[in-house]
């Protein structure tokens, strides 16, 4: 694997980030050295490898790892490398995946509602998503902690003598406030800001009460460059994309093949028009005594008994006797 190419400056594995926030050399060599991945999905090669080539101080998994085996089983091999991450929306989606993740020795190693020294730079993360039951921002929060929520539901609906597992990756305001007094250099959430369509205005929030300098997010599956928002800069990393917090790419990101199919289906398919049924027997028989027009219509052939039509309807009262067959001599 060799691709590393600057999305901020014009010279390779130049990071220039515009205005006074450009860093300083030093602080530049320090930024290379942490990779973000966008969602793997299951697949860990591309992060192997990236690691096994480059050797950064760390790299942080932005939310949707669903491994298919232990954490520590995936990133045995890794040498100085640190990980972090923050849990996506899928992360929760069965025991043996939750497991995969919580149980590993990587646990301790979740940014999500706090901020950790990650190689010499503060790094705050938000991961899950906003879930309508809980928190579906600009709207008011239906439980504000998970506290108030198991106290709602009752021990019957608990899982593992707590929050349901659905619910451990969703954002609760309570995470959110607090987080929002802490102060760090980089924001990583799973969602996405106000600047994506699918966006929340909350979290351009967040990153301006946190002070940061750069806001990376994932759960969109597209690998976007805002620019400079709101003094900083912001970037959505695409399904299975690493760059490095100095902007440079490491790793493409993926496209999202069942978002194509969805979008092809949807472009491809023609908008059918149904008739009601009314119409559709009224334009039937028009067709039909069309057909007969200057013949007859089946009421014409009523009332004129004695005509005879193509394809050997008798009269009324004739013998059903075997017709002459035309083709043969
Ligand atoms: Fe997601
Ligand atoms: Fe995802």
């Amino acid at each position: 694997m060799r691709y590393r190419r600057s999305y901020f400056g014009r010279k390779k594995g130049r990071a220039q980030v515009c205005g006074s926030s450009q860093p300083e050399a030093k602080e530049l060599k320090k930024l290379e050295k942490i990779f973000l991945c966008g969602d793997p999905h299951g697949e860990f090669d591309h992060i192997l490898k990236a690691i096994d080539e480059f050797h950064p101080n760390a790299i942080i998994i932005l939310g949707d790892l669903t491994p298919d085996r232990s954490l520590d089983e995936i990133f045995k091999d890794i040498g100085e490398t640190k990980v972090f991450w923050i849990p996506g929306n899928h992360d929760t989606d069965s025991d043996l995946i939750y497991d995969r993740i919580w149980r590993s020795k990587f646990a301790t190693n979740n940014l999500h509602g706090k901020v950790l020294d990650v190689c010499g730079v503060k790094v705050a993360g938000l991961g899950g998503v906003f879930r309508g039951q809980i928190w579906m921002p600009p709207a008011s929060p239906c439980y504000s902690s998970p506290g108030v929520f198991i106290k709602k539901l009752g021990k019957a609906t608990t899982w593992r003598g707590g929050l349901p597992r659905r619910h451990r990756s969703t954002i609760f305001s309570s995470v959110y406030d607090k987080l929002k007094e802490c102060k760090a250099d980089v924001l990583v959430t799973h969602e996405a800001p106000s600047i994506h369509a699918k966006g929340f205005e909350c979290l351009d929030i967040l990153a301006d009460q946190l002070g940061v300098k750069y806001f990376f997010h994932a759960h969109q599956h597209e690998s976007k460059n805002y620019g400079v928002i709101n003094g900083f800069v912001a970037r959505g990393i695409g399904l299975r994309g690493i760059i490095d917090l100095a902007g440079n790419v490491i790793v493409p990101a993926e496209a999202d093949l069942r978002e194509t199919a969805n979008k092809f289906q949807y472009e491809k398919k023609p908008k059918v028009k149904k008739l009601p049924a009314s119409k559709f027997r009224r334009l039937y028989k028009a067709r039909r005594d069309r057909q007969f027009k200057g013949q007859s219509s089946w009421k014409s052939i009523d009332k004129h008994p004695g005509m005879e039509l193509r394809g050997g309807f008798r009269q009324a009262g004739q013998d059903h006797g075997p017709r002459e067959d035309k083709s043969s001599n």
